[in-house]
């Protein structure tokens, strides 16, 4: 048997026939599954615990993950090959903490609140495979290292030092806001992870079995930010460059005890943030390499474009570059300079 306690925020208001119909359906199909436990509700938040066989736990556990009655659902704790239960009376103890007037149950609801709230906010900065994790009872510290074969996807807002210095900060803070915004729903929209902001940036990696919903995230941010450039304010400026590369890299937490960063790192990495530079250069937003060429192999949803050769600084290799021929990811004459000419 194994127990597990979670904490979740309503995703929205609940009320109170709809919290004791839960208590109801929870009561009913644990007595029919063998699970015991206790549900609070307090403000917006619910605190559960559940115990039971290992099989029935976790089908109900994932009923209630998908459940859109709650939302930030995280779990505090999972013991594993317990003997005894802690609740065997109760099929769904549940308690609405506002109907209680014990004085004991004023610190439990600060306790539940605090924890909740701070949840909120530290998921807010976590890359979301470590928010799921925690959700579903792992701890990510104690994940080693894995070499992994994927696509890792650099952006970089252009003169973004210029645009700092010449834009109000409320203005430079938009316009940040208005490129996360895009970036992220893009990435995202194409299984892609985040797992860093770079300050006017992102470094995101994709698994290699989604190389062509990367190429379409690249594709779709250049799009939206041609878009977003028609504008007759400070936001006709946002201009970025996207670098794609696929290849080995390494992931996992690297750090300090005091903070660890759930990221990738590797050769392929820095490759992804030289070819992103190129885009500076080049009269393309977008590009990619010869390896991500590679693994695309004959998947080639939009007709491609060789830009040139590139030798990575540092590097003796030589690598082809390319984008693709559409109009919103090539640089429009006065835009951006060709200043620099690619080889
Ligand atoms: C906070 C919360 C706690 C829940 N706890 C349980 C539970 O302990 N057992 C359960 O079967 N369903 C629980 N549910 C309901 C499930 O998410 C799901 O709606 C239900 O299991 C579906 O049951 P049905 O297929 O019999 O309709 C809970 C839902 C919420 C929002």
């Amino acid at each position: 048997m194994k127990r597990l306690s979670y904490i979740s925020r309503f995703s929205r208001p609940l009320s109170r026939e709809e919290l004791l119909q839960i208590g109801e359906v929870s009561v009913r199909n644990n007595k029919r599954d063998n699970l015991t436990g206790v549900l609070f509700s307090f403000n917006d938040i619910f605190y559960q615990i559940l115990e039971g066989p290992d099989d029935k736990l976790d089908m109900c556990y994932s009923r209630i993950l998908k459940d859109n009655r709650h939302k930030d659902i995280y779990c505090l704790e999972i013991e594993e090959n317990i003997q005894e239960r802690k609740y065997p009376d109760w099929a769904m103890k549940t308690i609405i903490l506002e109907e209680t007037s014990d004085s004991l149950i004023v610190p439990l609801r600060n306790i539940l609140n605090t924890i909740t709230k701070n949840y909120y906010i530290f998921s807010k900065y976590l890359p979301s495979e470590v928010i799921h994790a925690v959700q579903n009872g792992y701890n990510p510290i104690e994940w080693d290292f894995e070499s992994q074969e994927c696509v890792v996807l650099f952006t970089d807002i252009f003169s973004s030092s210029t645009l700092a210095e010449k834009l109000s900060p409320r203005e430079f803070q938009n316009l940040l806001a208005v490129y996360y915004n895009i970036v992220n729903e893009h990435i995202v929209k194409n299984d892609g992870e985040i797992l860093k902001l770079t300050g006017d940036g992102i470094l995101a990696y994709f698994d290699i079995s989604k190389i062509e919903n990367s190429l379409n995230a690249g594709i779709e941010i250049c799009r939206e930010l041609e878009k977003v450039r028609d504008n007759t304010n400070y936001l006709r400026f946002l201009y970025s460059g996207i670098g794609i590369t696929a290849g080995k890299v390494l992931k996992g937490n690297i750090g300090s005890e005091n903070k660890y960063d759930y990221t990738v790192i590797g050769d392929t990495v820095n490759r992804a943030a030289r070819v992103e530079n190129v885009s500076r250069k080049a009269n393309y937003f977008l590009i990619f390499d010869q390896y991500f060429l590679d693994y695309l192999k004959n998947n080639l949803p939009y007709p491609i474009v060789k830009i040139g050769n590139y030798r990575p600084k540092g590097k003796t290799e030589i690598i082809s570059i390319f984008s693709i021929e559409e109009e919103f990811v090539r640089k429009k004459e006065g835009s951006f300079k060709n200043r620099i000419t690619v080889k």
